[in-house]
């Protein structure tokens, strides 16, 4: 803990650095229903659209005449017309005409960025664009799979997107703030359950806590009407920069069965700033995928679960500013283990690009291994 320590302190002047070469979520691709959406990005302003084509188009939010942001202007065609002066920029970026006169200046565009939608998302290469390699997208098929169902969800959380991370890698903050919803009671609580960390392949990292004899937490009891005594199980698994996961299992305490898969959550961030962070989540399951009714319950617990994140990871956020600087955490505790851990292969893959940015980061395969889990049996509505 005292190296992890060292290197987080080296990293406290990294603040605002980001791993460049990689895909992130822009977006859910319903977003993309209305003209455009306008979003920062690794700090940069980004102004994303589908084409009638239905590519996605990704360019700087921003005019090539006066840099007013073309997203106060209007969808023209297949094309942006900035709201200012008129000039229209094309979905790649180029300059394609200018009111009063035909001289188009040489070199005039904004930037544009590689994108595309997959599975529901849409993803955005910020890095080097001759490194935005299609299959380097992380497989999340499960999203759009016709056996599964999938809740979903965005925050906009104005906190430093590892600060998230440190949050997601840590499972036994439930017990405190998430109480009343997907927490259990403090003798339930990570004290008695402790989570067993491991790295692997020095890119992943997961944390697993199996908690034996414990009451279901209560959003497990009513939408998803699990009774009794339970064990319960729960995995945590972040790869650098932004992708983590959460999944969700129980049984019957005492009858010596496989865990039954409850839920698969990602947790993916998208840093806008420094200090704020995009959170898109999604809830995928296997069971009653028909029932929309749960599908929208599941939706609006999770997103009433993840504001009582929000709430102290912004206050944490302006603890942090008013110290002056990013170093976390202040005091080391045991449950810390997984998101130091975690900071750990963050500050590696930055530094990767920093020394080879020719480096991009490979995706960790993330299509769900079913088979490990017993099928969740047909509840009754
Ligand atoms: S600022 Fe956009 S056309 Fe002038
Ligand atoms: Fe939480």
């Amino acid at each position: 803990l005292i190296e992890s320590i060292a290197g987080l302190e080296s990293s406290a002047s990294l603040a605002g650095n980001f791993v460049r070469n990689c895909w992130y979520v822009a977006a859910h691709e319903d977003e993309l229903d209305q003209d455009f959406i306008s979003r920062r990005i690794l700090d940069e302003p980004v102004l994303l659209f589908r084409t009638s084509a239905g590519s996605i188009a990704a360019i700087a939010d921003r005019c090539p005449h006066r840099l007013v942001p073309l997203s106060i202007g209007k969808r023209s065609g297949d094309a942006m017309q900035c709201g200012y002066h008129g000039t229209v920029v094309s979905a790649d970026g180029r300059c394609l005409s200018i009111p009063g006169q035909t001289h188009i200046p040489r070199d005039s565009g904004t930037v544009s960025y590689p994108a595309l939608a997959r599975h529901a998302l849409v993803w955005i290469w910020m890095g080097d664009r001759g490194l935005a390699d299609e299959r380097l997208v992380p497989d999340m098929r499960w999203l759009v799979h016709p056996q599964w169902a999938t809740a979903k969800g965005y925050l906009r959380i104005e906190a430093d997107y590892r600060l998230v991370t440190d949050n997601l890698l840590d499972l036994s903050h439930e017990t405190y703030i998430h109480g009343s919803s997907i927490g259990n009671a403090e003798g339930e609580s990570i004290a008695n359950f402790p989570a067993a960390v491991t790295i692997e392949d020095d890119c992943v990292v997961h944390a697993r806590r199996d908690m034996y004899g414990i009451t279901p937490p209560p959003a497990w009891t009513g939408a998803r009407q699990i009774s009794g005594t339970i064990d319960r199980l729960q995995i945590a698994t972040y790869q650098p920069p932004g992708i983590n996961m959460t999944e969700a299992g129980y049984r019957p305490h005492g009858s010596g069965v496989d865990y039954i898969f409850l839920a698969r959550v990602m947790h993916l961030l998208t840093p806008e700033r420094a200090n704020s962070t995009h959170y898109f989540f999604t809830v995928s399951r296997n069971y009653r995928s028909e029932d929309t009714a749960l599908t929208a319950a599941i939706a609006a617990g999770n997103v009433a679960t993840f504001k009582e994140d929000q709430l102290v990871l912004e206050l944490q956020q302006k603890a942090l500013l008013e110290r002056g600087d990013d170093r976390v955490p202040n005091m080391v505790i045991g449950l810390d283990g997984a998101a130091i851990q975690g900071r750990r292969l963050l500050e590696r893959a930055i530094q990767r690009e920093r020394s080879d940015p020719q480096s991009a980061v490979l995706p960790f395969p993330l299509v769900p291994d079913i088979a490990r889990w017993r099928e969740a049996p047909a509840v009754s509505s």
